[in-house]
C-alpha cells in the first residue's frame, strides 16, 4: 500500500479508490501496450467536486494525474506509468440535458461515445463524430485528442462539435469554457485550446455537443482497386459523383490479418488495395461510377451494399483491423498529409520501408477522404521486443523526416501522448513548441497534469 493511497484515504474518505494491483493494471494503459503501468492509485470521483479534491490534494502532495477516459487511446496519452493517480472519468458519465432550441446536449465527460450518439437518436438528431471504439471511447477522450474517425470528410473533427467545455483547471478551480455559444469573438478561444491538450491542461468533467440531423439514407461500396493512384483516382471520381459519408481504404496485408480474425473474404482474388465508401443513396450515380472505374481500369472489382446486414459487412472489414491487428501489438504511426500529396508520399514511403525494414509487415490502413495514413508494423518473430522497439524507433525517425518533406503531420487523430512525443519536432517549429510549453507552464506550472505527454516533463 503506498503512502499517497493511505493519505488519500485520510482526507477523502469518500472517494472511490483503489491500489489492486489488477486495477492498477487495467487502468495504468491504453491500447499501446509499450509502457509498463504503474500507478499509485486508481481514483473514481462521482462529482465535480470530487474532481476538485483530488486536484487539490495531487497538487498538496506533488503527486501527478493521468485523466483517464476508455482508454482506447493510441499514442499512451492515458499511460500512468510513474505513480501517479489516475482520475477515472468512469463514474461522470451521464447525459445530463438536451436543449431543442439550440440542438445541443449537455453530457459528463466520462460518457461513452456510443450512449452518446444513441442519446441523441432518441431526439431525433445525430452527434456525428464516429469511430471504430465508440463502444469504449469516451466524449473526454475524444475532446482531448480531438478525435477524428470515419465521418470527419463530411463532418470534420470532435472540434466541430463542442459548444461549450467545463474543466477542473490545475488550480482545481471549475471553469466553464464558451457557455455554449455560437459566436463569441471575446478575447482567446479557451476551449479549444482544451481540445486536443491529451489532458495536459485541464480535466474536461462536462461538454455541451452540437447536433445535427440525422444522416440521409446511405449506400455503401465496396472496391478492389489496382494499385494506390487509383484509390486517390476513385477518391476523386466519387466525390465528385456522389455525396460521401466516409471513404476509407486498407491493403491486401490489413484485409489477410481481418480474415485471420474471423471476417469472411468477400472477394474469390486477393488485390492490393481495398475501399469502403459510404454515400447518401443514389444506385444509379454509384454504379455508373462503378462501371466507368471498371472501364478505366482503377476499379478491378467490387459490391454494392443491398441491405443493411450488406453494409454491416462491409464496414466490418474495414473497422475491425486495429482490433485485428492489436494481439500483434504492432508499433503505429498516424499519418496526415494532404490529400493531394497521398501518392507520393506513400511511394516514398514504400521504398523506405523496402530498402530500410524488408522484413517488416507494414499494414496500411485508414481515412483516404482526410488524408489520414495508419501504419502499423507488426513484429518479426526473429526480433526481440527491445530490437524490434529499436527499429522502429529508427524507422520513425525516417518516416519523420519524409513526413517534413511532404509538409504532413506525425498525428493525425491519435495526438503525441508519449508514442510521438520524440518526433513532435517534425511537424511543429521550435516557435510553436515554445508557445505550448508556455501554455503548459502558465496554466499548470507545477505540471500536475498528464506531465510527460506531449513533451518531456
Ligand atoms: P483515453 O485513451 O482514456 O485518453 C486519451 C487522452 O485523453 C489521454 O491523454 C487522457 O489523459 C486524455 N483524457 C481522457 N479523458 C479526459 C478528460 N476527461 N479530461 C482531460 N483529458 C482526458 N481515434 C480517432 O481519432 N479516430 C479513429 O477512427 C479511431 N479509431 C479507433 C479504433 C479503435 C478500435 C481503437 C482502439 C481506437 C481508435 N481511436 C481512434 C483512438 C481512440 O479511440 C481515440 O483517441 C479516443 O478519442 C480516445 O478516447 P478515450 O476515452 O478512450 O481516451
Ligand atoms: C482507425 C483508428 C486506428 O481508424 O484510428 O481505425
Ligand atoms: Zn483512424
Amino acid at each position: 500500500m503506498s503512502k499517497i493511497f493511505d493519505l488519500i484515504r485520510q482526507a477523502l474518505p469518500e472517494l472511490a479508490v483503489t491500489d489492486d494491483a489488477s486495477a492498477l493494471v487495467a487502468y495504468g494503459k491504453d491500447w499501446t501496450h509499450h509502457w509498463t503501468p504503474a500507478p499509485c492509485l486508481v481514483a473514481w470521483p462521482r462529482s465535480i467536486e470530487e474532481v476538485q479534491e483530488i486536484v487539490r490534494f495531487a497538487a498538496k502532495h506533488d503527486v501527478a494525474i493521468v485523466p483517464s477516459g476508455g482508454r482506447t487511446g493510441l499514442s499512451g496519452g492515458a499511460v500512468a506509468k510513474d505513480g501517479e493517480i489516475v482520475l477515472s472519468l468512469d463514474k461522470l458519465n451521464r447525459i445530463l440535458s438536451f436543449n431543442d432550441v439550440d440542438q445541443t446536449m449537455t453530457v459528463e465527460a466520462g460518457a461513452v461515445l456510443q450512449v452518446v450518439q444513441e442519446a441523441a437518436a432518441q431526439h431525433g438528431l445525430q452527434y456525428p463524430v464516429d469511430l471504430g471504439a465508440r463502444g469504449s471511447c469516451t466524449i473526454g477522450g475524444n475532446i482531448a485528442t480531438n478525435a477524428g474517425g470515419i465521418r470527419v470528410l463530411k463532418y470534420g473533427n470532435t472540434r466541430e462539435w463542442i459548444a461549450g467545455i467545463t474543466i477542473v483547471n490545475a488550480q482545481g478551480e471549475v471553469v466553464e469554457l464558451n457557455k455554449g455559444l455560437i459566436k463569441n469573438s471575446s478575447g482567446y478561444d479557451l476551449r479549444h485550446l482544451m481540445i486536443g491538450s491529451e489532458g495536459t491542461l485541464g480535466i474536461i468533467v462536462q461538454a455541451e455537443l452540437k447536433l445535427t440531423k440525422p444522416l440521409p439514407e446511405s449506400q455503401v461500396m465496396l472496391l478492389a482497386l489496382p494499385d494506390f493512384a487509383s484509390v486517390v483516382q476513385a477518391f476523386t471520381s466519387l466525390r465528385a459523383g456522389l455525396s460521401l459519408q466516409a471513404f476509407e481504404f486498407f491493403t491486401d496485408v490489413a484485409l489477410k490479418r481481418v480474415i485471420e480474425h474471423g471476417a469472411s473474404n468477400p472477394f474469390d482474388d486477393t488485390y492490393p488495395y481495398y475501399v469502403v465508401t459510404e454515400f447518401d443513396a443514389d444506385e444509379e450515380g454509384a454504379l455508373k461510377l462503378f462501371e466507368s472505374g471498371l472501364e478505366q481500369g482503377w476499379i478491378v472489382d467490387g459490391a454494392l451494399s443491398a441491405s443493411n446486414e450488406h453494409k454491416v459487412k462491409f464496414w466490418h472489414l474495414r473497422e475491425s483491423i486495429t482490433e485485428s491487428i492489436a494481439p500483434l501489438k504492432p508499433y503505429k504511426n498516424d499519418i496526415s498529409i494532404r490529400i493531394s500529396r497521398l501518392r507520393d508520399f506513400l511511394s516514398d514511403a514504400e521504398v523506405l520501408f523496402a530498402r530500410n525494414y524488408p522484413d517488416f509487415e507494414v499494414i496500411w490502413f485508414g481515412h483516404i477522404g482526410d488524408g489520414n495514413l495508419h501504419i502499423s508494423i507488426t513484429k518479426p518473430t526473429a526480433l526481440s521486443a527491445e530490437e524490434f522497439a529499436t527499429h522502429c524507433a529508427a524507422a520513425t525517425n525516417e518516416l519523420a523526416a519524409l513526413i517534413t518533406t511532404h509538409g504532413g503531420s506525425i498525428s493525425a487523430e491519435h495526438g503525441i501522448g508519449l508514442l510521438k512525443r520524440d518526433y513532435l519536432s517534425s511537424t511543429r517549429s521550435d516557435e510553436e513548441i515554445a508557445m505550448m510549453q508556455a501554455v503548459k507552464a502558465a496554466l499548470d506550472p507545477a505540471g500536475l497534469l498528464n506531465p510527460g505527454k506531449i513533451f518531456a516533463a
